[in-house]
């Protein structure tokens, strides 16, 4: 019997729920980091023009291939390209499942250091820990980790399982006010502390002698990777728009605020981070580094009512990560529904179970089990984490990204983009010429220099 498919009960819900896609670990532990390793101005430049020229453009494709065929990734392309094209939707669910197994062990390490903080922030912080030990210990705790990570993996499934309404736009109502809520209060407390100007002129007074070429590349990739683009989630999530909202004022809102986001958080960190001597040489060339190692210590040493806000912030990492991590179990749960007809409850355990399987292997490639820790596939890769996670950035999203546009912008008709694109009201400042201009040329050569850049340079997005 074919049932009811899901649909997102308002125009706030949706844009709440692909938001919170948006938003994640990618904005709160990728950003600042990269921004750190790029030298800061210029690079936030360059990432804002990627994310205006490429993003928005490849967001409002996603949304309206899916809302044309109110299809899951691999149905919908198939139905609105062509029976291949069904392959570039399998290619885009795999993404999702691979991203998520290991997703969901970053996620984990948040519970951990929420648990960790409030036991500090009750008890009194233990000056002789060192920090870096303490990551390296829980880290290569095999049986914490699969703990961690499995609460967490219920915690996705448990979303999803209520179907689109009553899991993940719910989730996300109540969720993402809280997550700009306590990001606001960190922001406060972070403009006060000393080194807040140093930070600020660091992220917005670009200069372009910092920048490397390939930081212009790992700008592009990380705005596929921020936005859930290239994998057909935004197509997932568009399936289930009604016809009367606009796909172009969703896309620039979901962008703008996942773009304040990443930059209020960097902010945040870095006010932090230059407000200490001697920190800033500190953060070493590892993106796991800043978020728990050199700051959980600072919230109890420089940070105004870091009593309060160590453990909010854990709760704020948690957050985030969990209406991302739901919105790529929905990816995955859609297709079984969709393509196999399977019912919502059934598809979304086995889903969940089948990609807990490999998260278990991403779980224990960080020194408890020797040969997930030191495998290496792609040079300098090591482990299984590192691995799947070059494979996914480098490898699915710039190509899958690729697909899409090319879907968009040449093999669909101009009647069909152009009809959806202009449906309901839209704002003043949308042109479709423009949108067009960039879905066939701007955003698919963008998009191939990442590939090039990867396939012979030697870039590196993960
Ligand atoms: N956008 C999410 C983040 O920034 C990650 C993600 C990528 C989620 C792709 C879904 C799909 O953390």
């Amino acid at each position: 019997m074919e049932q009811q498919r899901g649909n997102w009960s308002s125009n706030f819900g949706f844009i709440l729920a692909a938001t919170g896609s948006a938003i994640g670990l990618g904005n709160l532990w990728k950003f600042p980091f990269i921004t750190w390793d790029n030298g800061g101005g210029a690079f936030v430049l360059v990432y804002l023009v990627c994310i205006a020229a490429v993003g928005l453009p490849i967001m409002m494709a996603e949304l309206l291939i899916g809302r044309k065929t109110q299809k899951s990734a691999i149905g919908a392309l198939r139905e609105a390209v062509g029976p291949l094209w069904g392959l570039v939707g399998g290619w885009g669910v795999l993404c999702g499942f691979i991203l998520l197994s290991y997703y969901t062990v970053i996620a984990g390490w948040s519970l951990f250091y929420f648990t960790k903080t409030v036991t500090w922030s009750t008890g009194g912080f233990p000056s002789d820990l060192s920090m870096g030990e303490l990551f390296g210990a829980q880290s290569g705790n095999g049986g914490l980790q699969l703990i961690i990570s499995l609460l967490f993996s219920i915690a996705t499934v448990s979303v999803v399982y209520f179907g689109v309404q009553k899991g993940i736009e719910r989730i996300a109502r109540i969720f993402l006010p809280v997550l700009f809520a306590i990001l606001a209060l960190m922001l406060v407390s972070a403009l006060t502390m000393s080194g807040s100007g140093e930070a600020l002129a660091f992220i917005f007074r670009p200069n372009f002698a910092e920048l490397r070429p390939s930081g212009v590349l790992e700008a592009l990739g990380h705005s596929f990777f921020t936005l859930s683009l290239g994998m057909g989630l935004m197509i997932t999530y568009g399936s289930y728009m009604d016809r009367t909202q606009s796909i172009v004022k969703a896309s620039a809102i979901i962008i703008v605020l996942d773009t304040v986001v990443a930059l209020v958080a960097t902010v945040i960190m870095f006010s932090v981070i230059f407000s200490v001597a001697g920190m800033a040489d500190e953060i070493g060339g590892s993106t796991v580094g800043m978020l728990f190692i050199s700051l959980p210590e600072l919230f109890y040493t420089v940070v105004p009512f870091g009593r309060i806000l160590g453990p909010l912030f854990y709760v704020l990492i948690a957050l985030a990560a969990l209406t991302s991590s739901m919105s790529l179990l929905e990816v995955v749960t859609s297709y079984v529904i969709d393509e196999h007809g399977l019912e919502r409850h059934k598809a979304t355990l086995m889903c969940g179970a089948s990609v807990f399987v490999f998260t278990v292997l991403a779980a224990l490639s960080f020194g408890s089990t020797p040969w997930l820790s030191t495998m290496e596939i792609f040079d300098g890769k090591i482990g299984w984490f590192s691995t799947a996670d070059h494979f996914v950035s480098n490898w699915m999203l710039p190509t899958g990204g690729l697909a899409i546009t090319l879907a968009a912008g040449w093999f669909m008709t101009r009647e069909t983009t152009e009809g959806e694109l202009l449906d309901g009201i839209q704002p003043g400042w949308f042109s479709y010429g423009a949108w067009r201009f960039f879905i066939r040329f701007v955003a698919p050569i963008a998009v191939a220099a990442i590939i090039i850049a990867v396939l012979f340079f030697n870039v590196d997005f993960s």
